[in-house]
């Protein structure tokens, strides 16, 4: 059967996460707030808004509507300065073969990420023309761990969710795949990932043949 595969793109495809983890912390220590590496862990796969309401809470700050978004337009700019540096390299090992193999069988291919930056993000590594549709920041109205942004992408790609297979590096995110109803494929490490249906390191230990039997399944 027909099977749909939906990619989170920060932390999955690209390793962006170093990226936000750099902007966040220095934002947040220009508040006098300090941001760790657990810290970031809990934000991986939230939105920006959610992601700076959250570091506020942390560290007992309150702001002013204006300040707040004077706050999100310097978390960007300064994570775009290292979005604008990216190219090809930065794929992670191994994506690109199995989208090659996904495209080769006819599966087709969703983004389902929460970033506002992700077709930018796409362009600047050459993968944007591998997705028949982009579920992005800009599409949806609710965050993961909500399923919104899995459901739009399998509705996009003519998918039942029950035959969908998603692969992410957040707890949210798989949070999100499993209320969804879809198999989910946590991209990082057992015990943050351990509520997903299968979870490996990085794609290079994920073999054609798992995914072979994935698509029979
Ligand atoms: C998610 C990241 O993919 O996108 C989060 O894991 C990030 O860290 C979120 O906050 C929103 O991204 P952006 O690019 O719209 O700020
Ligand atoms: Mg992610």
């Amino acid at each position: 059967t027909k099977k749909g595969f939906i990619f989170d793109l920060d932390g999955v495809i690209v390793d962006t996460a170093k990226y936000h983890f750099l902007a966040w912390k220095k934002l947040a220590n220009s508040v006098g707030v300090d941001f760790t590496e657990a810290q970031n862990e809990q934000l991986k796969g939230v939105s920006r808004k959610k992601s700076l309401e959250q570091i506020l809470e942390w560290g007992d700050k309150s702001l002013s509507e204006e300040e707040f978004i004077e706050l999100m337009v310097l978390k960007n700019d300064d994570y775009l300065s290292y979005v604008d540096k990216m190219d090809e390299n930065e794929i992670l090992p191994d994506v690109p073969k199995i989208l090659n193999f996904l495209i080769e069988e006819g599966h087709p291919i969703a983004l389902g990420s929460a970033s506002k930056n992700a077709r930018n993000i796409l362009e600047k590594v050459n993968l944007l023309s591998y997705f028949n549709t982009i579920v992005d920041g800009n599409s949806v109205t609710k965050g993961k761990p909500n399923p919104e942004v899995f459901f739009k992408a399998a509705k996009a790609l003519k998918v039942p969710p029950k035959d969908c297979i998603v692969f992410e590096d957040a707890r949210a995110g798989i949070k999100a795949a499993n209320l969804a109803g879809m198999i989910s494929i946590g991209i990082g490490q057992k015990d943050v990932l351990h509520e997903a249906n299968y979870v490996f390191n990085d794609f290079t230990e994920i073999s054609i043949d798992f995914i072979k039997s994935l698509i029979n399944n």
